[in-house]
């Protein structure tokens, strides 16, 4: 199935290019990645923080999946990060999953310590729990900081990225770096779907704001993390390899950028 397909890491691994958010799923967490992976996603993107990796592990048990055949996200939150506790948070975390290793392992913020975090990362990495490392909110100075002291470039950088909110400066530096740039929020949280522009342009296609939406940012190369508990948009969400965005609407929607965070500044950011 071809919302299947997956994009090639820095380190030749392989990442599925849309993965289902579960920020603010809460209670319905379970019933949302089962419908996921009933619909054929295979990369799911959790955080400690967000509290339900319990119940992402539960329904990856339930689905009888096979472990290989999933891509599994978390992330290190920003106490642990302050207070040298890499190797502690990714047990819990694991052990809250169920799981013996996460596909990818991201700073949640570039909060004091990142840079011991990551080369504890990159231990955890060699021992086996954990496949590929990352950042996340991390701007273009926060990844030149990072790179000129550690080891291995991030396989990924998950930040806010939709039409209002464009960091050109990281998009350019991360294509630079063969870092994937992974989008959260890519609806704007829902936001991004009332803009006129992009009705228009999805009547012309016959699809969806969302589908509108998250192809532009497929097409950019961007990894998609659209967040549901919705079976119905869930299903939306994935549909999206049945049709192709001309140029000149990459363009359109290139220029809705208005620098708009839905999210906090990573820059300016008080957790
Ligand atoms: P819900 O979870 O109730 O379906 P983002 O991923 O940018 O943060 O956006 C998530 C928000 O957008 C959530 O409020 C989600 O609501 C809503 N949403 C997700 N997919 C769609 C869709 N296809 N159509 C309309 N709203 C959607």
């Amino acid at each position: 199935m071809e919302m299947r397909t997956k994009v090639k890491l820095n380190n030749s691994n392989q990442m599925p290019i849309l993965a289902l958010g579960v920020w603010q799923s809460g209670k319905q967490t379970k019933q949302a990645v089962l419908s996921a992976l009933k619909a054929g996603y295979r990369h799911i993107d959790t955080a400690a923080a967000y509290g339900n990796e319990e119940a992402v592990g539960e329904a990856i048990k339930e689905s009888g999946i096979a472990r290989e055949e999933l891509f599994i996200t978390t992330k290190l939150w920003n106490d642990d990060v302050r207070l040298g506790k890499t190797r502690e948070a990714l047990m819990t975390s694991l052990n809250k999953l169920g799981l013996d290793y996460v596909d990818l392992y991201l700073i949640h913020w570039p909060v004091n310590g990142y840079v011991d975090a990551y080369l504890e990362m990159e231990n955890l990495m060699k021992e086996g729990y954990i496949r590929n490392i990352g950042v996340s909110n991390f701007k273009k100075h926060h990844l030149e900081d990072l790179l000129s002291q550690v080891h291995i470039i991030p396989a990924v950088d998950q930040m806010e990225f939709n039409p209002q909110m464009q960091d050109q400066e990281l998009y350019q530096f991360c294509k630079e770096n063969r870092i994937i740039l992974e989008a959260w929020s890519p609806l704007g949280s829902g936001a991004c779907l009332q803009i006129p522009a992009i009705q228009i342009i999805a009547e012309r296609y016959q699809k969806t704001p969302a589908q509108i939406i998250l192809r532009w940012l497929l097409q950019k190369g961007i990894v998609i993390l659209p967040k549901s508990v919705h079976e119905e948009r869930i299903i939306e969400n994935a549909n999206l390899f049945d049709f192709q965005l001309q140029d000149e609407d990459i363009c359109l929607m290139d220029a809705l950028n208005q620098n708009l965070r839905t999210g906090p500044d990573p820059d300016h950011f008080d957790f």
